[in-house]
């Protein structure tokens, strides 16, 4: 099943001209893909459209397979809750403690603060915010309000996770435990998509990425060398039957791989109780 699919998707802001054209593809469920291209290529924006944020302006959208343009409002915000936003500027609200930041999905949805308290403080233990729980978003620095945003976005274990240059404010060491974070929830089956400028992050890890570039998408294989991930891949084009000549063609491009990391089985099982 498709998670999300893009149909002839266009986007322009205003009158301006259309800064995404005819955006074709789809997201399986389970899948985990990045989204590159250049600062203001239209990361966000398509990301956008995917969390119900922005209409596109032509073209059609499923999400779960509905069609979104004939779903009443109340389906759309029950699709809504199935998708976790990491959002590139955090937007933690400043009235409410980390751990309340963090609870929020959770407490909105009516469950009791008894059945998911020890979760939450343990995912804030995990990505490091542990110390931190009491404190307003303000009164920290960028790497851990990013953290924040990112325990906020998977703690309802949603559908999908769209996270938006989710490493962009931590060292190197924590972007590597954070994907890990994603590369758990993924085994778990969550679809994942996240947006990135970041060439040293995609090239370190085995997923294909979607490339912006002038309005228009393309799909891009995993990084050459990389043979686990070409298997992967390749399981991925047998399934989809849809990756293209135009793929291998790309593999050239990506010689550069950083030191992969290892899952350890167990460390991010936060997320599987
Ligand atoms: N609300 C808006 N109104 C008008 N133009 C916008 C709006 N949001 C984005 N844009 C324009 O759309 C283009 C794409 O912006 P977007 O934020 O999607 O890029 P991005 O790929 O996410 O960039 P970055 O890597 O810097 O986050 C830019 O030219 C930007 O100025
Ligand atoms: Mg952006």
């Amino acid at each position: 099943m498709h998670i999300v699919s893009f149909e002839n998707v266009e986007l322009a802001y205003g009158d301006s001209p259309p800064i995404l054209r005819d955006i074709n593809f789809t997201l399986r469920q389970g899948s985990f893909h990045f989204l590159t291209g250049s600062s203001g290529a239209g990361k966000t924006s398509l990301l956008r459209i995917i969390f119900l944020a922005k209409r596109p302006t032509k073209g059609r959208v499923l999400l779960f397979g509905d069609h979104i343009d004939t779903l009443p409002r109340r389906a759309l915000s029950n699709i809504r809750r199935k998708i976790g936003v990491v959002f590139q500027e955090f937007r933690l609200l400043e009235h409410l403690s980390i751990y309340e930041n963090t609870a929020l999905p959770l407490r909105v949805t009516g469950q009791k603060e008894a059945h998911y308290r020890a979760n939450v403080l343990e995912l804030l233990d995990w990505v490091g915010l542990g110390h931190c729980l009491d404190a307003t978003p303000s009164t920290l620095s960028g790497g851990e309000q990013q953290r924040a945003a990112i325990a906020r976005a998977v703690v309802s274990q949603p559908q999908i996770i769209i996270a938006d240059e989710p490493t962009g404010n931590v060292d190197t060491q924590m972007g590597k435990r954070l994907m890990r974070l994603f590369i758990e929830l993924n085994k778990l089956g969550t679809t994942i998509l996240i947006a990135t400028h970041d060439q040293h992050l995609w090239q370190a890890f085995d997923y294909p990425r979607l490339h912006l570039e002038a309005g228009t998408l393309s799909r891009k294989p995993v990084a050459k060398g990389n043979e686990k991930g070409r298997k992967n891949e390749k399981g991925r084009k047998n399934e989809e039957g849809r990756e293209n000549e135009e793929g291998r063609e790309n593999e050239n491009e990506q010689t550069n791989k950083a030191d992969e990391i290892q899952v350890q089985q167990g460390e991010t099982n936060i997320k599987a109780g």
